[in-house]
């Protein structure tokens, strides 16, 4: 496989296309920022630690049958997905009240949340990712129905997959985020999954594992990454 010209570059991560049309290759940079782009910094180490992370979660929920874009690793910081039509939604769920839940509802942090609830918003940072629903996407055209509903039975399916992969690992995961695109018509998760879109608390002393790190200006963000894969069994 042969790497092309850059197609998009992310704040995180620059997607190239290949020699062939069904594939890109991501590459994860030492890039992170927070807050629509505010605030930002490069961290040593975290474009390797994000895409073995990222491959180690995307491998296991492929092994649980959802489908993901993600098909292998190139090097420390790169790997190869298929090339979805990426649909402009994200889709969020959460076990445990943080973050914009509280900012929103004025909620207590911590809280647990039974049934966990799906959320989702419109990928638009100009407008700061405002919250939307079925509605209106459909009406939009941002995603149809069908699509609507698979997207939330991945996500939930997800949260059955992972909630016991971190809780093996004494972690909680309190929430996270997704996207998915279409292949070949069929819902499929991109994107990437690491602590850069979930949030991660040590399940019982509550520490923060994940982004709020940098968020909040708490420092060891990368060395909480780091301890957050060592605890399900990734080596760095
Ligand atoms: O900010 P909020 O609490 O709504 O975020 C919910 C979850 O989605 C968090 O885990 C956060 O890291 C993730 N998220 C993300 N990218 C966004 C918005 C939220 O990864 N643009």
């Amino acid at each position: 496989m042969e790497k092309r010209d850059e197609l998009y570059a992310g704040k995180a991560k620059s997607v190239y296309r290949t020699d062939d049309p069904q594939r890109l290759i991501l590459h994860f940079r030492d890039d992170t920022s927070a807050f629509d782009g505010k605030k930002k910094e490069s961290l040593a180490r975290k474009g390797m630690v994000n895409n073995k992370f990222n491959a180690f979660i995307m491998e296991k929920l492929q092994a649980a049958g959802i489908p993901t874009h993600f098909e292998t690793l190139l090097s420390d910081d790169e790997c190869v997905v298929k090339n979805l039509e990426m649909l402009p939604v994200e889709c969020v769920v959460r076990n445990v009240a943080a973050g914009g839940l509280v900012r929103r509802l004025g909620v207590e942090e911590g809280q647990a949340l039974t049934p966990p609830t799906f959320e989702l918003f419109l990928k638009d940072d100009a407008n700061g990712d405002p919250m939307i629903n079925e509605s209106l996407a459909e009406t939009f055209g941002w995603a149809t129905p069908e699509q609507l509903a698979t997207m939330k039975a991945l996500t939930f399916q997800v949260n059955d997959v992972l909630k016991q992969l971190f809780l093996d690992g004494d972690m909680l995961l309190v929430d996270y985020k997704l996207e998915f695109g279409l292949f070949d018509g069929q819902v499929t998760l991109g994107d990437e999954f690491s602590p850069d879109g979930c949030r991660l608390w040590d399940a019982n002393t509550r520490e923060k594992m994940d982004k709020d790190r940098f968020r909040q200006g708490l420092g060891g963000v990368i060395e909480a990454y780091e301890e957050v894969g060592r605890r399900i069994g990734i080596t760095f």
